[in-house]
């Protein structure tokens, strides 16, 4: 594995990248800052490998306000919770309001955007590092010091695996995601990619993206991705500011892993699994993207440039009884197991 500098926060701060290689070629390339994906090169039908996430050639991409989370651990608490505010146990908690009116990805002094400590690991299937953090108490203005591990492995049979634990001294939320944007071609837009969700339910939700706490069927909708289904035929049905999709779907099961989305690419030939012990995945199709920002190899990312499948427990899950719970208490462990597993056609 190599690791390198990827460059210096202003208080001096290092950031540190590990390049994680396996012996069919891919790689993925994981920084220190946010416990971030930066690239994730991956062969098309014929071999060649490309890029398959967006991202920033340096550092200062990244630490912008303007950065959409772009390969990103993201937590405590992933999404929304709803005017930031929430209790636990009858005590009241206040989270920053980053996305007006709610609290998104846990605000800017969120794990996305700190610096975590990196351990490479030696393991017999290909290359790992394990990174960790501890989210102090009160920080973000959740209770208790969270101890945050997520390990990124990339197998010899071209799966990124994520394997995340967390522990706390007080009662707390937790709900930790990998923020990747994909695009398994070499298309400025992912419309004509194929998409299958492993889920025929969502949670609809109101015009600030709160869920309303129904669970809702896809059929007769324009999110039906229960049959493969081209990403861009029904996205001019969902309406919004901006539209397209943006929505949590239902897997269940949760604790076990099983398939949760699989999106292909006809022209390259790319296929990719996303595999998870979650029980839900967020479906997002870059709507915000607008073509301000420039990424990688100086390329502009426009409006659907790319989709993010989020595993993750459902939006703003505190306040609603009949989602799985988000709380997690002394003396246990969170654990969750994420695989985004690439193959060709
Ligand atoms: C998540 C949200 C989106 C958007 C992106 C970040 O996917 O669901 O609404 O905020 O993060 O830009």
């Amino acid at each position: 594995m190599e690791s390198s500098q990827f460059g210096t926060l202003e208080d001096g701060t290092k950031v540190e990248a590990f390049t994680l290689k396996n012996t069919r070629g891919a790689s993925a390339k994981v920084i220190t800052y946010g416990a971030t994906l930066t690239e994730l090169w991956m062969p098309d039908r014929t071999g060649k490998l490309g890029d398959v996430v967006l991202g920033f050639d340096n550092l200062q991409g990244y630490l912008e306000k303007s950065n959409p989370y772009f390969g990103a651990t993201v937590g405590r608490v992933a999404n929304r919770i709803a005017k930031g505010k929430f209790s636990i146990d009858g005590k009241e908690y206040s989270l920053e309001i980053n996305n007006p009116p709610n609290n998104l990805h846990s605000g800017p002094k969120g794990i996305a955007h700190a610096v975590w400590k990196a351990e490479p690991l030696h393991e017999a299937d290909g290359a790992a590092v394990r990174f960790s953090i501890v989210s102090p108490d009160a920080k973000e203005g959740y209770p208790g010091n969270l101890s945050v591990s997520v390990t990124y492995r990339l197998t010899n049979n071209n799966e990124l695996k994520l394997e995340y634990t967390a522990t706390t001294d007080q009662p707390t939320l937790v709900n930790l995601t990998h923020h990747s944007y994909f695009n398994l071609g070499s298309s400025s837009d992912i419309l004509g990619e194929v998409l299958y969700i492993a889920g025929d339910s969502y949670t609809p939700v109101d015009s600030t993206l709160i869920p309303t706490g129904e669970i809702q069927s896809v059929k007769g909708t324009p999110l039906d991705f229960t049959h493969p289904t081209a990403i861009g035929a029904h996205i001019a049905e969902m309406k919004g500011n901006p539209g397209g999709y943006d929505h949590n779907f239902v897997l269940g099961g949760t604790g076990k892993l099983k398939l949760a989305a699989r999106a292909s690419d006809a022209t390259s030939g790319r296929q990719l699994e996303v595999w998870t012990t979650e029980p839900g995945v967020q479906f997002y199709t870059g709507n915000f993207l607008d073509g301000t920002l420039r990424g990688k190899r100086g390329v502009v990312y426009g409006q659907h440039a790319a989709f993010c499948l989020e595993t993750q427990h459902y939006p703003d899950s505190v306040h609603h009884p009949n989602f799985p719970s988000v709380i997690l208490r002394p003396g246990e462990t969170f654990h969750s197991e994420t695989i985004y597993k690439f193959s060709t056609q």
